[in-house]
């Protein structure tokens, strides 16, 4: 359970596939500006959960309640509109075009002239520039092609322009699965950075250190239900191994509509 204002609230979520229970009842919330860690064996439901919240995939039941109001994502375009994106490494940037390009796709700023539309070159590459310097990333050159970039700076670029087109709540699953010990170590901390700027953050890894450096809180999925919900603090890589394979457990929270009757969260 979260000290912070919730952002976003899973409610008993279940999801079915065919006669597959891939979630069975899930439960917990993300605070504001809180860095979550989704940890879980494989197949548990890390990354069915992180497609509903998402939009990738609708809930068989459940509900969804997102600052103060339940919402339901047809698709993926849906969540973004709502700030909610997924991070992929790579998938969502277009390698043949440069990183201002990138960070404008589908919101590039045109002025007409005499009726004819104008890309504003100029005034894209200063914003982009801007967004990237205070996020403190380094690229070498915003006209460089992304096809040209390493993969530490590839998810530079997204989470960036996440941050920037005014996303609230980021997902990535295994997001450094990919990348060498700096560009993983650039890529935590930049994880920090952005949730103490508010924005939410929920990260599956299947490597404790990884969640142990970055998160507040770490929900552990087992079979489709959570078998933990912590904060950072006040457990172990042993505790939460054991609530991973089923050892131990650490109920969450009362589902959320019976907490509010029984008094204050
Ligand atoms: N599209 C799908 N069709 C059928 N079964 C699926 C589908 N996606 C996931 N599953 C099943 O749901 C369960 C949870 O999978 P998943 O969410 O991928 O787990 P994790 O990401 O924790 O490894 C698994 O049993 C998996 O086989
Ligand atoms: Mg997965």
């Amino acid at each position: 359970m979260t000290a912070r204002e919730p952002l976003l609230s899973l409610d008993g979520i279940t999801r079915n596939f065919g006669a597959i229970e891939a979630l069975r009842g899930i439960t917990f919330e993300i605070g504001k500006g809180e860095v979550v860690a989704l940890l879980g064996d494989n197949g548990a439901g890390k990354s069915t959960l992180v497609k509903i919240i998402s939009g990738g995939l609708e809930p068989s039941g459940g509900r969804l309640v997102y600052e103060g109001r339940e919402v339901r994502f047809g698709s993926p375009a849906e969540a973004k509109a709502a700030g909610i994106e997924t991070v992929y490494q790579d998938l969502s940037l277009c390698t043949n075009v440069d990183v201002v390009a990138n960070f404008f796709m589908g919101r590039e700023i045109v002025k007409r002239f005499l009726g004819i539309p104008i890309l504003q070159e100029r005034a894209m590459e200063a914003a982009t520039a801007k967004a990237i310097a205070d996020a403190g990333t380094r690229i070498p050159s915003l006209r460089t092609n992304v096809e040209h970039l390493s993969g530490g700076q590839r998810q530079a670029i997204e989470l960036n322009r996440f941050v920037h087109w005014g996303g609230k709540l980021v997902l990535l699953d295994e997001p450094f699965a990919a990348l060498g010990v700096e560009q993983t170590r650039r890529g935590l901390e930049m994880i920090k950075r952005i949730a103490a700027q508010g924005i939410s953050v929920v990260i599956i890894t299947h490597i404790m250190a990884q969640a142990f450096q970055v998160a507040d809180r770490m929900v552990v999925i087992r079979q489709g239900q959570v078998a933990g919900d912590v904060r950072t603090e006040d457990t172990t890589a042993d505790e939460v191994v054991r609530m991973i394979t089923g050892e131990a457990v650490k109920p969450p929270r009362a589902p959320i509509a019976e907490a509010r009757t029984t008094g204050p969260a």
